[in-house]
């Protein structure tokens, strides 16, 4: 899990940036939360109506301890 840190007195919940190219599309740049993380509610970004599609349900560990999400991305056309 990406580590949290302080946005001045509050901590950002657990997240990870992303941005995408593609040479025909507009580029995207986002990030992703995790569903359950305590600090979603009080932050200004992951708090918005508009990033509750960004935040994950993580799945179980599988036999080898590793997390995993599913998350698909769509580019909008130059
Ligand atoms: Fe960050």
């Amino acid at each position: 899990m990406p580590g949290k840190y302080l946005n001045g007195e509050l901590y950002r919940p657990s997240h990870i940036h992303y941005r995408v190219t593609e040479q025909n599309s507009k580029e995207l740049i986002s990030q992703i939360y995790f569903k359950g993380d305590p600090h979603i509610e009080e932050d200004p970004w992951a708090s918005q109506k508009k990033a509750s599609l960004r935040i994950l349900q993580i799945s179980p560990e599988d036999i080898n301890g590793n997390l995993s999400i599913h998350f698909d991305i769509y580019l909008q056309e130059k």
